[in-house]
């Protein structure tokens, strides 16, 4: 298995460079399909592919995506949403065409009928042809909370009391943050052909070589990325201080 791990200087470098990879995978082919992630480590990501858009031609015009995961309860249209968050960070500045984006609906009335939907709306795509995943705390990966099956497929997932805290700065302080979500599977994330990685930050060392490192279990949901033979991790340097140095390859291959 070959894993790429990417070490940058800065939040920013290491967004760049992920938005090389997304780049790299629209110029080869314009009408790939990517999964997109939301959160604040992907935020430097959209910021550059919004630059190169702007400035360097990089069109979205042939492209398809699929969000990751949704919170049950909240409308489209709602601030915290994540299909609001992908509007306002990306999709309102490129050249996207809106019916091209797909995200799962939290406020569907049978919401095992919708996750059944959006994995059957993923498969029939074609397939993700590159999935960007950030990594919570916890190591969890989409909203694949530890103990998610590593086969799981789209579906209703409860979020733990950790998760819940950590993403309360994105809610008004009145608002609570939803207890259900609907989340791409481990096993739906698996299925995509390439995945990109971003971690940022002291706070995500730990889980960052528990999913490198450590053993690959369904207490660290992102370790199962070690069963995909086509892996990108770009970190900065404070989200990689916990790896050992021969994991860590600046701008090569290496295999882990
Ligand atoms: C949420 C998302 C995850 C994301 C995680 C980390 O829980 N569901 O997909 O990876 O947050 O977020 P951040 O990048 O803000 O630390």
């Amino acid at each position: 298995m070959t894993m790429r791990v990417l070490v940058l200087d800065s939040p920013d470098a290491a967004g760049a460079s992920a938005a090389d990879v997304i780049e790299a995978q629209v110029r080869l082919k314009p009408q790939s399909v990517l999964g997109l992630a939301t959160g604040s480590s992907p935020i430097p990501i959209y910021r550059e592919l919004v630059r190169r858009h702007r400035e360097e031609g990089l069109s979205f015009a042939e492209t398809t995506f699929f969000l990751l995961d949704e919170y049950v309860g909240l409308a489209a249209d709602h601030a915290c949403s994540y299909r609001h968050f992908i509007q306002e960070h990306f999709v309102d500045h490129v050249d996207v065409q809106p019916s091209k984006v797909n995200g799962l609906d939290g406020t569907a009335s049978d919401l095992d009928a919708e996750a059944l939907r959006y994995e059957q709306a993923m498969i029939a795509s074609g397939g993700i042809d590159l999935q960007l995943l950030g990594l919570g705390r916890n190591g969890h990966i989409g909203f694949n909370e530890p103990g998610s099956p590593l086969d799981s497929q789209t579906r209703v997932a409860t979020l733990t009391e950790t998760t819940r805290q950590d993403n309360s700065r994105f809610f008004p302080p009145v608002d609570p943050v939803p207890v259900r979500v609907l989340t791409q599977g481990i096993g739906s994330i698996l299925r995509a052909r390439n995945l990109l990685v971003i971690a940022t930050g002291a706070a995500k060392a730990q889980a960052v070589a528990a999913t490198i490192e450590g053993s690959i279990s369904t207490s660290v949901p992102g370790s199962a990325i070690r069963l995909h033979p086509e892996v990108t991790v770009t970190l900065d340097a404070q989200a990689a201080a916990h790896l050992r140095a021969d994991a860590i390859a600046q701008d090569q291959s290496s295999a882990v």
